[in-house]
Formats: structure tokens, C-alpha cells, sequence
């Protein structure tokens, strides 16, 4: 919806351009025609005022530390919901009914299994090998094994390959925890839940009996719907970005596992726990709080800050329940890391550095110790987050696909090199 004008005086001549109103938000100043009509481009490193697409899927507010799928708060959806079902929300924009969730839930179950060839390309990474890494690789070679559903102009293709990612996502990630840990790899049971399944995968042995703990695959469920999708973060904009070339769905999606790794984005719980690990005891956080605020010095506290939210992240909240349930089922009563990570998260939250730069505590923050209680390793834990990313980079990338007015993504840039100059020869030089 257009509301209003602005006006831009630039250059002796004023330039008048749309301001479109979302259905909650900020307004947009649409400055597409910008180029066209002054010659000149807006420079916005790290897209902090860039609205750089359309959507229908999740909105933020920062501010008040708000987070809705389809208009349903996380809150909710975490408490009410199972994961499958955020799934079809985020892809079809709808709750599902019980016959739609059925057919869904059997769907996504039946491409749980990966081409059997696929095993025996895990064997070509060194044991020791950062399972992201192998991640990146194997993710990328889907689209080598399942070549019949590369087509994206093709609706039918792309419902496939959106189908044979959210569900053979879990049983990779297993894959590559097996690997990493040297046990064999252990099929999917299509008779469990998704969660239930995941942690079958990973934690089943062939020569014992394994009962997936309800509580704890709830839990798990839970912190696969609250990584499930993040609005225009740096690895769903990658995804987008990558998808808008016309790349094939595996591909964008390995772009996106890439982009997640990095220590600022997904990495960071793994960056948290080790933190935390690094800070051991109660007694050592003023010395790490004062380190995080001096300017000399590069560390961060993980876990800390967002680049949208400026109030406590509503993810990390339902995190900390999940954790003191995890926690509380594995009859964990003292955990260290459970202590420095509360105390903490206190004296931050007391701290007037904190305060004025509205860092709060973010979902990395206490993802890492459930995933630890969970029993997986660090190295695991953005493997965990690109799983349950999966579904919000499909949705993302499906609805930029859909989009009639889609045109490959092309940044521009303020230029600051050297200009025009001759070319100098070597024995010159
Ligand atoms: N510890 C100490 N100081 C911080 C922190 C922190 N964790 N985060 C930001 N600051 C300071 C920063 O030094 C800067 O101070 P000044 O204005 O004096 O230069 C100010 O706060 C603003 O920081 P910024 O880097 O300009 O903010 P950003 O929006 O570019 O970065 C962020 C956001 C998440 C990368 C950053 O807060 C950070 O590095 N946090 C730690 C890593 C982390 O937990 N990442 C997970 C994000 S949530 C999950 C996900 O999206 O993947």
C-alpha cells in the first residue's frame, strides 16, 4: 500500500519517491527508480536501512523483542506447535488442517532416506573434518544425486526438492555426527517424529536397543521451531541472493550452510558454550565483562547482541525454559556452565554497557548447554541450527522464485580503487 512521498533534493532537483507501508513495520521508501532518475546509488554497508525484498513469511520487531511466523507469535507456536507443522506454515502461509499436517508429516517422512551412493561420499572427508564443512559439501552434492528435481521453473520439481531438503536435512546431519564421532550410520525410523527420528540417528547404536526420551524430543523439536526462520538474516539473504541467479535448490541451500558457519551468525552458540567454557567459573566474569568492553580488545561476548533485536530475543526466553527442562529430565542439578551462564546473563543485563547498547542475550546464548546436555559436541551445534534453518531458507527461496517480479539479485557499490591508469611493465615497475 502507498501512503505518502518522499522527497529526496539532490544535485539542484528534487526526486520524489514512494513510501509503501507495510501490513506492520517501518515504512519503506522504495528508491528503485533512484539510479534511473539521479544517477546515483545509496550506500548502506551491512544493509542496516536496506529492505532488500518482499515478504510474506516472518516479521521482526526489534524493539520489542516480537517474532511471528505467518502472524503467529513464536511464543505460541513453540508451545502449541510441533516442528512439521511450522514447516508448512513458513511454506504455505497457513496453519494446516489435520488431513493437510497427515499427508504433510507422511510426505516429508518418505524422502527421509539419502541415495545410498551418498555414504560413501561422506568417506571422502577426513575423519577430523568439521562436520559444517562436510555439511557445505554433501548438501551441495544433492543436487549431484538427485538431478530430477533441479528444474526450478518447474513447480512441481521445486515442491520436490523443497520436500527431499526438510527431510533428508536430519538424517545428513546425523551423517555427519556419525562420521565425526566414527560410528556407523544408522537409518531413518520413519515410524517416529522428526525430532524423535534426528536424535535416533544420532544417538542409536546397531548393537543395543534405543528408546528416544519424549521429553527430550520435545525439547529438540522446540529448538528446531525456534531456528526454523529469521527474516532477512545473512544466510537467507545468501540463499536468495544465490537462488536469484536461478541456481538449483541444493546449491543455495549449501550457500546458505556457508554463510550460517561464520561466528557472528550461526556459529555463535558454538562460540558461546566455548565461552563459557573459557570463563569456567562465576568468580572470573567481571575479568571477561570488562574484556568485552574494552575497545582494545576484540572479544565479544557470545551470545550477546543482535543486529535486529534491541530487547531480549523472545527465541532465547523459551530457550532458557528448554533448557532447565532438558536439564531437569537428565536430572543435571549443577551444571558449571549452567551457573556462569545465569550469572551472566544477570550482570549484563545490570551492566550499563549493556544497557546503552541494548545487548541483550540471544538464542545462541542458551541453545548451547541444552545441546550439550542433549549430548551432542559443539562442533554439532550449527549443524542443529542449519537443519531447522532449512525449512525458512526453502520458504524464502520458493516464495523469491514465485515472485513474478524476481530479477537476479546485483549489488552496486561506491567505488574508492584507483582510477583509470596505463598498464606499467614488469622490468618498469
Ligand atoms: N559483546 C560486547 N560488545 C558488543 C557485543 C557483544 N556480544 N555485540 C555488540 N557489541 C557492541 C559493539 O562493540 C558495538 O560497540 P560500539 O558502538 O561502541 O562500537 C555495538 O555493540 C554495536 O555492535 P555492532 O557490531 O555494530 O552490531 P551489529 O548489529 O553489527 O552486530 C552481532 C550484531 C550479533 C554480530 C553482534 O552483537 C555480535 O557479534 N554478537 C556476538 C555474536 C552472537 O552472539 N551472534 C549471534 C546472533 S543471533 C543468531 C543468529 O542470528 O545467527
Amino acid at each position: 500500500m502507498t501512503n505518502s512521498i518522499a522527497k529526496l533534493d539532490f544535485d539542484g532537483k528534487t526526486h520524489e519517491f514512494k513510501v509503501i507501508q507495510g501490513t506492520v513495520g517501518p515504512e519503506v521508501i522504495d528508491i528503485a527508480a533512484l539510479y534511473k532518475d539521479t544517477g546515483a546509488f545509496t550506500y548502506d554497508p551491512g544493509f542496516t536501512s536496506t529492505a532488500a525484498c518482499e515478504s510474506k513469511i516472518t516479521f521482526i520487531d526489534g524493539d520489542a523483542g516480537v517474532l511471528l511466523h505467518r502472524g503467529y507469535p513464536i511464543e505460541q507456536l513453540a508451545e502449541h506447535g510441533d516442528f512439521l507443522e511450522v514447516c508448512y506454515l513458513l511454506l504455505y502461509g497457513e496453519l494446516p488442517t489435520k488431513s493437510q499436517k497427515e499427508d504433510f508429516d507422511y510426505r516429508v517422512t518418505r524422502h527421509t532416506m539419502v541415495h545410498e551412493q551418498m555414504s560413501r561420499f561422506f568417506t571422502g572427508f577426513r575423519r577430523d573434518a568439521h562436520p559444517m564443512a562436510v555439511m557445505c559439501g554433501v548438501v551441495g552434492a544433492l543436487s549431484a544425486f538427485y538431478h530430477d528435481s533441479t528444474d526450478i521453473s518447474d513447480p512441481y520439481q521445486r515442491m520436490i526438492a523443497s520436500m527431499r531438503l526438510i527431510a533428508k536435512m536430519p538424517t545428513i546431519a546425523a551423517m555427519a555426527f556419525k562420521y565425526h564421532i566414527g560410528q556407523p550410520f544408522v537409518y531413518p525410523k520413519n515410524e517416529l517424529s522428526y525430532a524423535a527420528n534426528f536424535l535416533h540417528m544420532c544417538f542409536a547404536v546397531p548393537c543395543e536397543e534405543y528408546k528416544v526420551n519424549p521429553v527430550l524430543a520435545r525439547a529438540m523439536d522446540r529448538i528446531f521451531i525456534l531456528h526454523a526462520d529469521h527474516e532477512q538474516n545473512a544466510s537467507t539473504s545468501t540463499v536468495r541472493l544465490a537462488g536469484s541467479s536461478g541456481a538449483n535448490p541444493f546449491a543455495c541451500i549449501a550457500a546458505g550452510i556457508a554463510c550460517l558457519w561464520g561466528p557472528a551468525h550461526g556459529g555463535a552458540n558454538e562460540a558461546a558454550l566455548n565461552m563459557l567454557g573459557e570463563i569456567g567459573s562465576v568468580d572470573r566474569i567481571p575479568e571477561f565483562i570488562d574484556r568485552a568492553k574494552d575497545k582494545n580488545d576484540p572479544f565479544r561476548l557470545m551470545g550477546f547482541g543482535h543486529r535486529v533485536y534491541k530487547n531480549y530475543d523472545p527465541r532465547a526466553k523459551i530457550m532458557q525454559k528448554t533448557t532447565h527442562e532438558v536439564l531437569g529430565e537428565l536430572g543435571i542439578k549443577d551444571d558449571p556452565l549452567l551457573d556462569v551462564a545465569m550469572e551472566l546473563e544477570r550482570i549484563a543485563l545490570t551492566d550499563d554497557y549493556f544497557i546503552e547498547k541494548k545487548l541483550y542475550p540471544n538464542i545462541d546464548f542458551y541453545s548451547g548447554i541444552t545441546l550439550k546436555a542433549l549430548g551432542f559436541p559443539t562442533t554439532m551445534f550449527t549443524v542443529l541450527f542449519a537443519l531447522a534453518r532449512t525449512v525458512g531458507w526453502i520458504a524464502q527461496w520458493k516464495e523469491m522464485i514465485e515472485d513474478p517480479q524476481q530479477r537476479i539479485g546485483r549489488p552496486r557499490q561506491l567505488y574508492t580503487g584507483a582510477p583509470e591508469r596505463d598498464y606499467v611493465p614488469i622490468a618498469k615497475r
